[in-house]
């Protein structure tokens, strides 16, 4: 008997027996705090740093620093949540169009200042929600910060991964409609930091749905895919018939997986879901990692450009959008969503709507030719390289067919490529102050 009671006897109560046991609680427990408290406070940790972030090309040479725009300070004394109520309320009450209260991630990105400028001109209630991260440049992402406070609208500073910060923003404001732009995007920096890739436009869209879901009424959601899904396919003009089981990067694969995301949460939770295969954007206030924005800058700098071409001399072509037309097709898919039908988790039997649309512009413009109409418009002969383009992930030629757009959103692109350029080239002299000239908000 003694024998036998012993061990347990030891168990129980020898002092480093129970001092390992104090020892191992006390680490796990503030293990689960550590996990809690990097979970819900610090979602940035999954932003790219300021080094992992040089590949985009030929970025890091634009000015930044002597811009100047006229800046609207935040009063001190309203809290965030009169901020974030005042952007949201629809303005414009004359007008027969029905107002929306729309959430629009990624709001101080390229295509996220020209929606939400648009959603509010015509009146309706528009909150940004954007992180800021250093992809590139912050400074353009603050002064279009700054374009949006005179008109008017409040950016939530914020990931969406932060759980709690979505929930709170949809506490307090009813939205009708997310606008989700907000991701990680550029087809070669996937290569650099491919984690940024899953954590926005994977991890950061299913919680974004997720919020969605639970609401009560639900809002719909029209959301950014991008042409680079069509990947490997060669049949052209790409339609949205095509398969699109191909990716040639991991910024496709992400947007690829996005859209089998979204079908989920149709079919499960009956959220109603747009999303819009954009084709290379361009414009005012455009991205400094897109080829079109780094080559007007070595231009003028009379710098080297890179021109890439395919295996035997093959010219690779983009379908150019110009972002006025692409904003007029974010808002018809934003006023022709149907309603979501499930409320707090739950399907409520009906069918929502499940939607993907091309918005292109329906006539792709070699890489050669884009730089004949940059050196037209500046004025100067581009000193170009010409090589063949690595196998980093973009692909030859893109081509959108445009007809189910047309038929179902009324999409009808008006700018060509020189004129769009005309306006971009305009706009980035201004803004960067080249030869003198002021930049000036129009404000
Ligand atoms: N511009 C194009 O040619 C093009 C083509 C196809 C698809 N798209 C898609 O359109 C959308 C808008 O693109 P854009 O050109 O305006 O890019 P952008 O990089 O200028 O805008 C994206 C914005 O989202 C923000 N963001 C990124 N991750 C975030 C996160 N986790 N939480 C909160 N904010 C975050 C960024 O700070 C940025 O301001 C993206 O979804 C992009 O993938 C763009």
């Amino acid at each position: 008997m003694e024998k036998e009671n012993k061990p347990s006897y030891r168990f129980r109560n020898h002092p480093s027996r129970k001092k390992l046991i104090c020892w191992s609680l006390l680490i796990v427990l503030s293990l689960t705090v550590m996990f809690f408290i990097l979970r819900t406070s610090s979602p940035s940790h999954t932003l790219p740093t300021e080094e992992l972030v040089e590949i985009p090309t030929e970025q890091d040479e634009i000015p930044t620093e002597h811009v100047q725009i006229p800046t609207t300070e935040v009063e001190t004394g309203p809290t965030w949540e009169d901020l974030v109520i005042k952007s949201s309320t629809p303005t414009d009450s004359t007008t027969h169009h029905h107002h929306k209260i729309v959430l629009v991630t990624g709001a101080a990105g390229f295509v996220g200042t020209h929606v939400s400028l648009a959603l509010k001109r015509r009146g309706d209630g528009v909150v940004g929600l954007d992180n800021f991260n250093k992809y590139y440049q912050t400074s353009l992402k603050r002064d279009r910060q700054k374009l949006l406070e005179n008109a008017g609208i409040f950016i939530v500073e914020g990931d969406i991964n932060d759980m709690s910060l979505l929930v709170k923003l949809f506490e307090t404001v009813k939205f009708t409609h997310v606008m989700h732009l907000a991701a990680q995007a550029g087809v070669r920096y996937a290569m650099k930091n491919p984690s940024s890739y899953i954590n926005s436009n994977i991890a950061g869209f299913t919680n974004v749905l997720e919020v969605c879901k639970s609401l009560n009424p639900q809002p719909a959601i029209v959301w950014a895919s991008s042409s680079s899904v069509y990947g490997l396919n060669t049949k052209r003009p790409f339609s949205e018939k095509d398969r699109t089981d191909q990716p040639a990067s991991l910024y496709a694969a992400t947007k690829k997986a996005g859209e089998e995301i979204a079908h989920s949460y149709n079919h499960i939770y009956g959220l109603s879901i747009t999303g819009l295969r954009f084709f290379t954007v361009y414009g005012p206030w455009g991205r400094p990692d897109m080829a079109y924005f780094f080559f007007t800058n070595k231009i003028l700098k009379g710098k080297k450009i890179t021109v890439y071409e395919g295996v035997k001399q093959k010219s690779v072509a983009r379908d150019f959008t110009y972002i006025d037309d692409i904003v007029k097709g974010c808002l018809a898919a934003l006023d022709t969503a149907g309603k979501s039908t499930g409320s707090e988790g739950k399907k409520k039997g009906l069918e929502a709507p499940l939607r993907i649309f091309n918005l292109g512009n329906t006539s792709p413009v070699t890489v050669g030719e884009l730089v004949r109409i940059l050196e037209r418009l500046l004025n100067k002969k581009a000193n170009k390289e010409v090589k063949e383009m690595p196998e980093n992930g973009d692909v030859m030629i893109t081509h959108a067919d445009i007809s189910l757009a047309e038929r179902e959103l009324g999409y009808k692109p008006t700018t060509d490529l020189e004129t769009g350029l005309k306006k971009f080239v305009e706009w980035y002299l201004a803004y960067y102050d080249v030869e003198g000239k002021k930049f000036d908000t129009g404000s």
